[in-house]
């Protein structure tokens, strides 16, 4: 399994980014839950974490969506099943600055342009029988965006949460499989969701 946690950043020159509040903690507990089950996990983490050692996980650490997106390319064709728990960033500034932006009296204006969508790129590039799962957070109607990520990216599962999950060690999730009705998963540890989720797949899996 290729499980990608944490938010990315964006330089905007070479000491401040654009990131957001992500703090890895539901990809890790799935990295985590996914080797207590007997995967083989690569966890693509923005995240520094500490697992024992153990051939059952490998880590790539990154920072940027860019970067992210070279390493799931990098790992997704020997993969059974991506999990998309990463906050990437959907902006990148246009132009890095090489030296440190300095302040004057005038406003600054940062310009973005869009990132790769991983998810995408992963659904145009999938094999037969690889699994692709992807997180929806939303803040209003969120089972209807949640199901029309689920539709527009062809994925097989998506989890939809609020932000109030942000950095929170608990968490309330929706979770819709394919042609499946949804699941709640009211407010619990995030461990626990990550057993759950881990189990759904397996079935898909095995
Ligand atoms: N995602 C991705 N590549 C991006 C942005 C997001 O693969 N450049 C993935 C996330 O890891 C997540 C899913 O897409 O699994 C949905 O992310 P989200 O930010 O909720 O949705 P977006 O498609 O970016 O739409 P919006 O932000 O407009 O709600």
């Amino acid at each position: 399994m290729v499980i990608t946690a944490g938010g990315t950043r964006e330089y905007i020159d070479p000491v401040r980014f654009i990131s957001n509040a992500s703090s890895g903690k539901m990809g890790i507990a799935l990295a985590n839950a996914a080797k207590k089950a007997g995967h083989k996990v690569t966890l693509i983490t923005t995240i520094p974490c500490h697992f024992e050692r153990s051939r059952e996980i490998s880590f790539c650490n990154v920072e940027t969506a860019d970067q992210m997106f070279y390493a799931v390319k990098k790992y997704f064709n020997k993969c059974d099943c991506l999990i998309m728990a990463a906050a990437v960033s959907d902006y990148k500034p246009q132009k890095i600055s090489k030296t440190k932006i300095k302040r004057t009296d005038k406003n600054l204006i940062i310009k973005l342009k869009p990132t790769i969508d991983i998810l995408k790129w992963a659904r145009k590039n999938k094999k037969r029988g690889q699994i692709i799962v992807g997180f929806a957070l939303e803040d209003k109607n969120l089972r209807k965006n949640a199901e029309r990520k689920l539709k527009d990216k062809n994925l097989d599962m998506i989890i939809a949460n609020t932000p109030s999950a942000i950095g929170a060690k608990e968490s309330t999730v929706y979770i819709k499989q394919k042609n499946q009705p949804w699941l709640s998963l009211q407010k619990a540890d995030k461990s626990f969701i990550a057993k759950k989720i881990i189990s759904l797949l397996c079935r898909g899996l095995l």
